[in-house]
């Protein structure tokens, strides 16, 4: 269960509150936005759940670092290896044969809308593909547990939407997906959204 209950968070003694008697319950299953303007704290709640910030008073249940994946603006891959290899890497760390992983990679580049590109090398494809790249490595990954940090920030309407697919497809198969965003796409995409102003989720 992730929550934060009345936290209270600054940067260092001398900053200004970032949290100010925050709480929070992310539902046990489904997509969850946090939503809010520019340094509202969306960044920082992400990392009190994945439990690499601290509060300053009041409590936070945060996730096991080994039980969690991330997404962020621009998703890293191995560059010079194709799609299907990039997605299969994470199948392979679970022990199946490379035989399974190649079948389960296709599988998930389906799923994902990535078949077109799936021999491609991971360095052509574009901001969007790489995200989707990102969401299907998540389910192959099997964390239960997702933070994305404005997955959509560098992606144009069209790509927004798809990745914002993705999360959800990725959260119907069984991963708690938490997004910070401000990309309303995303928002409308989520089960539930969560509002941060002033230091307060409402
Ligand atoms: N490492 C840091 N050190 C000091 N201040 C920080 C740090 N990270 C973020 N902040 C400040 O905390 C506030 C919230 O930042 P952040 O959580 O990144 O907001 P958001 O993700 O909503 O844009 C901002 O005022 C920001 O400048
Ligand atoms: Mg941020």
């Amino acid at each position: 269960m992730l929550a934060l209950n009345d936290v209270w968070f600054r940067y260092g003694r001398r900053s200004e509150w970032v949290l100010r008697g925050a709480d929070l319950r992310i539902p046990p299953r489904g997509m969850v936005a946090l939503v809010g303007p520019s340094g509202s704290g969306k960044s920082t709640v992400l990392g009190l759940l994945a439990g690499y910030l601290r509060p300053v008073r009041g409590t936070v249940h945060s996730a096991k670092d080994e039980k969690v994946g991330w997404i962020f603006q621009m998703s890293t891959m191995l560059g010079s290896r194709t799609t299907l290899d990039n997605i299969a890497v994470s199948l392979l760390a679970h022990g199946i044969s490379r035989r399974e992983a190649r079948a389960a990679a296709e599988g998930l580049a389906e799923r994902y809308g990535l078949t077109d590109v799936s021999q491609h090398r991971a360095r052509t494809l574009s901001g969007g593909e790489l995200q989707r790249l990102a969401v299907a490595r998540a389910e192959a990954t099997r964390s239960p547990v997702l933070f994305c940090d404005e997955p959509t920030a560098q992606l144009d309407a069209s790509n927004s939407e798809l990745v914002a697919g993705s999360l959800k497809t990725l959260a119907e198969a069984g991963t708690v997906v938490v997004v910070a965003t401000h990309d309303r796409c995303v928002e409308e995409a989520a089960d539930a959204v969560f509002r941060l102003s002033n230091g307060v989720f409402r």
